[in-house]
């Protein structure tokens, strides 16, 4: 594609770009800055009535009547992308991933001053995640409706189609859902165990329930909720409810829980290295979780096999981007960034493993010539695939010719990563491209974790700013469970 180009911008962007070997891995970008710039990404996914501190001011309250099939409030939560689906597998997951990078990466978030705004982007999910659970074995799994949503173009608080909510339940059932969303909830009542224990306890709750229900009623919730299906991939839910059961052991220490998690993980024949870590394929995470846990040589080997390979042999862009796949290039490289920045933990090669992920995030902010999340830096992207954004201010009228329109978005959507550049570092900054310039609520999560581990790996060793990481200790393990 870049053939296409005029010969001017080639010899322009080779003056500009260099391969990122030889940039030096210390070359400066702002993590804090990105990092407070993705918590405004999330900030202005939000649906529902928004509360009187909320910082985007273009946006205001929407789809306030969403409710379920008997009449339960279902307000609340995050719009998926440039949609306005409520889309809970990967709602769930990005929280799950968001509750991740709290909870690892705690006192960076806190030296960065946007611990609060963590703790509220997660809260956000969960308070939704609760009312989406009205019972033991049922739960929201989608509010709205693709196709009449695709029809739309426009504001949230425009919204004025039918807004189907869709669920699974015991005759119904969706283990890959359920199992997602007890994870998210068991990470996320971690993140509040010490904040609010109240909170904590409620949530760890019904995330027990839902893990019961994902492990006792078996099936895909594609099949029951099939709207889905030509957007998200989905494929079995032996990852789901095994990285639910680790989260639920980590949450709660009843043994019962990592009993499970061994045994499922050897019953899906979880062991071979995966090739990815995105919301439908968990297994790298889980990998590491084991590793993490149980310190056993087992799961240190599988996760530093997954690292290796990701970072000596996975296929990369010529400017040195991870390439696994055409949609969400970005997260992806970030997602594996994410997982490999924690396994640096495990071994003394572990630097390896930073500046890998540094590497990766610096593709991202910049050091390709371009930077990649909306708001920051030089050149970063005008005309995200929002449609939100996409709108003037009102009073003005937003509809499809503000889709069309070859101008930049009128709201600067702050914090949001794009898709991403293709195989050939080729990227485009169109509205209509989706492929180059979706964002979604997952393609922010593993990014917002690694940009806040950085944030820690860069002042760790300066304690006056910040605190050693506090890796769990389970030597007194089994003393709790004699
Ligand atoms: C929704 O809004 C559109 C555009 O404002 C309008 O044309 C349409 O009639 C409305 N539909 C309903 C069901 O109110
Ligand atoms: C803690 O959570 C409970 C349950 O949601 C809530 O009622 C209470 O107000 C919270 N406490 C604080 C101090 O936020
Ligand atoms: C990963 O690579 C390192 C460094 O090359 C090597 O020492 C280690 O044995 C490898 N580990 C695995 C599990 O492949």
């Amino acid at each position: 594609m870049l053939k296409s180009l005029p010969s001017i911008f080639l010899v322009l962007s080779f003056k500009i770009y260099s391969p990122i070997n030889t940039l030096p891995f210390n070359e400066k970008y702002d993590y804090k800055e990105a990092l407070s710039l993705s918590l405004l990404f999330y900030e202005a996914q939000r649906s529902g009535p928004l509360p009187p501190d909320n910082r985007i001011p273009w946006r205001g309250d929407s789809a306030l009547h969403d409710t379920g099939q008997n009449g339960e409030d279902l307000s609340g939560g995050y719009y998926d992308a440039s949609d306005f689906v409520k889309f809970g597998f990967t709602m769930t997951f990005s929280t799950t991933l968001l509750a991740w990078g709290l909870l690892s990466y705690k006192d960076a978030y806190k030296y960065a001053g946007q611990y609060k705004y963590g703790l509220e982007a997660v809260k956000w999910a969960t308070d939704y995640f609760v009312k989406c659970h009205p019972s033991a074995y049922e739960f929201y799994g989608q509010v709205g409706d693709f196709s009449t949503d695709h029809r739309f173009w426009g504001r949230p608080e425009d919204l004025n189609m039918s807004r189907p909510a869709y669920k699974i339940d015991k005759d119904h059932p969706g283990s890959d859902l359920a199992g997602e969303a007890a994870a998210a909830l068991a990470a996320s009542s971690l993140v509040f165990r010490e904040t609010n224990k109240t909170y904590a306890d409620i949530i760890l709750k019904h995330a027990e329930e839902l893990f019961d229900f994902a492990t006792t009623y078996r099936g895909l919730y594609n099949d029951v909720i099939p709207g889905a299906k030509k957007f998200y991939e989905v494929s079995g839910y032996g990852d789901e409810i095994t990285w639910a059961a680790i989260w639920l052991y980590k949450a709660t220490r009843k043994l019962k829980y990592l009993e499970q998690a061994e045994q499922y993980y050897t019953e899906f024949r979880l062991k071979e290295r995966p090739n990815e870590f995105f919301y439908n394929k968990k297994v790298a995470g889980l990998q590491l979780l084991l590793a993490l846990e149980t310190k056993r040589p087992e799961y240190n080997n599988a996760i530093l096999n997954f690292c290796n390979f990701t970072i000596y042999d996975q296929k990369r862009t010529p400017k040195g981007l991870i390439y696994i796949d055409k949609f969400g290039t970005l997260s992806h490289a970030a997602n594996v960034a994410f997982v490999c920045l924690q396994a640096s933990e495990i071994e003394e090669y572990g630097s390896n493993f930073v500046n890998f992920a540094r590497e990766q995030i610096d593709y991202v902010l910049g050091s390709a010539g371009r930077s990649f999340v909306v708001g920051y830096g030089k050149n970063y992207p005008r005309k995200p695939h929002h449609s939100a954004s996409s709108c003037p201010d009102r009073p003005l009228p937003c509809g499809w010719d503000n889709y069309h329109s070859k101008d930049p978005n009128p709201q600067i959507l702050y914090g949001a990563v794009v898709s991403g550049p293709d195989e050939n570092d080729y990227y485009e900054d169109s509205r209509e491209e989706f492929l180059y310039n979706e964002v979604t609520l997952d393609y922010n999560a593993g990014f917002q974790g690694v940009v806040a581990g950085l944030i820690y790996f860069d002042n760790k060793d300066n304690s006056n700013t910040i605190e050693k990481k506090t890796s769990p200790s389970h030597d007194d393990l089994k003393l709790l469970n004699a």
